[in-house]
């Protein structure tokens, strides 16, 4: 903890935080190699590719859960290798990826204005879709202003590296997403973390700041749902603290935009705190069907955002049928709460079903749910157990969660019925009593 260019948390440190996939190790810092003798072999980059054999060796153990191939998709169930499997490992939570009503606005989009923008927002990227979607999304979180990148990850980059610079520090919950982490590198800010959701712990940590950097800008960056553990932002306890030390915070709506609230805009709405809240930013790429970011704050804010942010200007805009998607998406979203309710009912069928079996759940309390296993090895094991029994999951495993959590996360749609709902949670029955999990 403390700042990051004189302190004990090193930027190699905030990065082994990203979850990487199967991490190689780092060299042994007292090995000759590493201390560069005079007959030591000039460094080559690429050794450490070569030196990467942990993928693999589980692709060799069968077990390697990455970058597998869909073939076909309805949404619920993909096809991947010619098998029927039930797709218990996307974020398309209101299940519009397929809607006949989002698919028509996609195709629409492309015919009248093509297949990209092959440009910047700042020069020639930018269509008026875009300018109508900002003012929809403005409206949904009840913000003055919103802009729009081409991925939420280019968003927080934008975002935190455009208003955190040298001067100021950056105060992140210990299990923000890696692109939270990588905006705060990318401003040069000094880093700060507290332990995940611990708002005493927070404000160790303000004051700490403020002794250590009295003049400092500070940016509090916290998840809406952690996307890891499907728990939610503490923002009552959190924002009285933002405020005490004359903070800003950036609540990250990734995995609650569509979800939460009563008008399902987010977890700032779920707490009636919007306004409370400095920026929000969420991603097209989970509940809007779609991919993309985008940034909503004040007018002032968001036009400083637009003329400054590097992921934003030097980068190619949103592609028109993906602006469509998103929009009609958006309409649909507001149009109908039924979805969020459905969504809401599937989450409780998943979650009382796997907790009646006796699988450790955590911390959830959202469509987000992990099955805690625990170590890596048997994570994988689990993992594949359920794959070749019929059920898509995503395997998660150090840095990307805390060592010895390991887990299988699985996450909802609104579009899944009650019936694959129970045909998954009997196939998680059958493959945790197979390898000892309950
Ligand atoms: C909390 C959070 N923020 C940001 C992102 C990045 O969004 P995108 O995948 O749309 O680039 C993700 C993606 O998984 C996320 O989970």
């Amino acid at each position: 903890m403390g700042p990051n260019r004189t302190g004990s948390e090193s930027h190699a440190e905030f990065r082994a935080a990203n979850p990487a996939c199967i991490g190689s190790p780092a060299p042994d810092p007292s090995s000759a190699e590493a201390a560069g003798g005079p007959s030591a072999p000039r460094p080559d980059l690429f050794d450490k590719c070569r030196g990467f054999t942990r993928a693999k060796e589980a692709q060799a153990a069968g077990l390697y859960p990455y970058f597998i191939p869909i073939s076909g998709s309805e949404g619920t169930e993909v096809r991947i290798e010619g098998e029927r499997k039930i797709m218990l490992g996307s974020n398309n939570y209101l299940g519009l990826t397929h809607d006949p009503r989002v698919l028509d606005a996609a195709e629409g989009a492309a015919r009248t204005y093509g297949s990209g923008c092959t440009g910047s927002r700042f020069l020639n990227g930018t269509l008026d879709l875009h300018e109508k979607l900002e003012r929809e999304l403005a409206e949904y979180v009840g913000k003055e202003a919103a802009l729009v990148f081409s991925t939420g990850f280019q968003t927080n980059l934008g975002i935190i590296a455009t208003l955190a610079g040298r001067d100021d520090a950056v105060i992140l919950d210990k299990l923000d997403h890696a692109c939270i982490i990588d905006g705060a590198i990318l401003s040069q800010a000094n880093v700060y973390r507290f332990n995940h959701n611990d708002v005493a712990h927070l404000e160790n940590v303000m004051q700490r700041v403020e002794r250590e950097l009295p003049r400092a800008g500070k940016l509090v960056v916290v998840d809406g749902i952690f996307s890891m553990e499907g728990d939610i932002a503490d923002l009552p306890r959190i924002i009285p603290v933002v405020r005490k030390y004359g903070a800003r915070i950036l609540v990250d709506e990734a995995h609650s935009v569509g979800v939460m609230g009563p008008g399902g805009s987010g977890v700032h709405e779920h707490f009636g705190l919007s306004d409370d809240c400095d920026l929000l930013m969420g991603t097209f790429s989970k509940s809007f069907a779609s991919i993309g970011g985008f940034a909503a704050s004040t007018e002032n804010t968001i036009h400083y955002l637009k003329h400054h942010a590097r992921s934003l200007i030097f980068s190619a805009s949103m592609p028109p049928y993906a602006v469509a998607t998103v929009r009609e998406a958006l309409r649909i979203a507001r149009a109908e709460p039924e979805r969020r309710d459905r969504l809401w009912a599937n989450q409780r069928r998943l979650k009382d079903g796997l907790e009646a079996l006796g699988f450790n759940l955590g911390t959830t309390t959202t469509p987000v749910v992990p099955v805690i296993v625990g170590e890596t090895q048997k994570t994988f094991v689990f993992w594949k157990t359920l794959f070749e029994m019929g059920v898509f999951t995503n395997p998660v495993i150090p840095p990307a969660v805390p060592e010895h959590t390991s887990r299988i996360r699985t996450s909802l749609m609104a579009t899944h019925t009650g019936e694959l709902i129970d045909e998954a949670l009997e196939i998680f029955q059958r493959a945790g009593k197979k390898v000892g999990l309950i």
